[in-house]
C-alpha cells in the first residue's frame, strides 16, 4: 500500500498539527485572501493546499477551498451543496473513495489542524 497515491515528486511534510480551527476561520481560508493559507478539510482534518493553484481563486477545485469537502470528495462531486462534512450516511463504495482522497491528501499536504466541533472524524 506504501506507493499507493504517492506523489510523483516527493513532498517533504511537516509533523501533523492538532490545532483547533473554527469553521469560520476555515471558511476565510478559501483562497480569496492572500494573507491566509488555502485550506481543505477531510473528515475534520485540515490540510494546507496553498501551493496548489487548483484550489486557488481561479482554480478548477476552488469549490473545495475553505470547507470540509468530505461529502463531495466521496461522491466525486464538484457541486457546492455537496461540499459539506457529512459522509456517514454514504454507501461503502463512496466511503472508500473518501478514504482514498484522505490518503492522497496526506501524502501531499501538511495537516495544520482539526475543525473545531467536528464530530464525524
Ligand atoms: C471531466 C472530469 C475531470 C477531469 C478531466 C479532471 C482532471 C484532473 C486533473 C488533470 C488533475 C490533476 C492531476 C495531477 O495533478 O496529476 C485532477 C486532480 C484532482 N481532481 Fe479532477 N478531474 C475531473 C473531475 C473531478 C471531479 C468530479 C472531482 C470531484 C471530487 C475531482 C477532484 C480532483 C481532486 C481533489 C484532485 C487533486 C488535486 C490535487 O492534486 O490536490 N476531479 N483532476
Amino acid at each position: 500500500m506504501g506507493e499507493r497515491f504517492a506523489p510523483k515528486v516527493p513532498v517533504q511534510l511537516d509533523p501533523p498539527k492538532d490545532d483547533p480551527i473554527s469553521p469560520e476561520e476555515l471558511s476565510k481560508c478559501d483562497g480569496s485572501d492572500s494573507s491566509r493559507p488555502t485550506l481543505v478539510a477531510i473528515k475534520g482534518v485540515v490540510f494546507d493546499v496553498t501551493r496548489n493553484s487548483m484550489y486557488g481563486a481561479s482554480g478548477s477545485y476552488k469549490v473545495f477551498a475553505g470547507k470540509d469537502a468530505s461529502r463531495a470528495l466521496a461522491k466525486s462531486s464538484l457541486k457546492p451543496e455537496d461540499c459539506v462534512p457529512d459522509w456517514y450516511d454514504l454507501p461503502d463504495k463512496e466511503k472508500t473513495v473518501l478514504d482514498e482522497w484522505y490518503q492522497f491528501f496526506s501524502k501531499r499536504y501538511n495537516i495544520v489542524g482539526k475543525v473545531e466541533g467536528a464530530t464525524n472524524t
